[in-house]
């Protein structure tokens, strides 16, 4: 990577407007963390099996361990740090804080992330199609149990 030449890739982060200046295949989540200062996308495997790094570019769900910065120039990018409003925790977010979800907290943004690309797909899942969400994200502390309640949870608190 040393021989390489650092680009200006543009994007937006977030609803803002971005310009990073890195490598063409530095890794888009440590882009992220270290040059964006966006610390809550987190690395657990770093090589596409945890679901921890996990984001949206132009709304699809991804790895970020597994892109390379060149890859998103001009695309849109949302982080957990996008999810919650100005005000206001997501209800996933917010279910996860009140249910449990959350332990050592690795893996909770990319668990967040998965939870909320099914809700974008599916207005009313079902059980399975929130297992099958969430298959891709490893939690090494929460039995899962907790976590699929907090999304069981989220999801009845969106349709009251
Ligand atoms: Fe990217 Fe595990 S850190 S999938
Ligand atoms: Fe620790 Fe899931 S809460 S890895």
């Amino acid at each position: 990577m040393k021989n390489e030449v650092k680009i200006e890739v543009h994007c937006t982060v977030n609803g803002e407007d971005k310009k990073y200046h890195n490598y063409p295949m530095e890794r888009l989540l440590d882009v992220l963390r270290n040059e964006g200062k966006l610390t809550g996308t987190k690395e657990g495997c770093g090589e596409g099996e945890c679901g921890a790094c996990s984001i949206f570019v132009e709304g699809e769900l991804v790895n970020s361990c597994l892109i390379p910065l060149l890859q998103v120039k001009d695309k849109n990018i949302t982080t957990i740090e996008g999810i919650a409003s100005e005000n206001a925790l997501s209800k996933i977010q917010e279910s996860f804080l009140i249910y449990g979800g959350a332990q050592c907290g690795i893996c909770t943004p990319g668990m967040i992330m998965a939870a909320t690309s099914l809700l974008k797909e599916f207005k009313n899942p079902t059980e399975k199609q929130i297992k099958e969400s969430l298959a891709g994200n490893l939690c090494r502390c929460t039995g899962y149990t907790k976590i699929f309640h907090s999304v069981v949870k989220a999801l009845e608190e969106d349709q009251n």
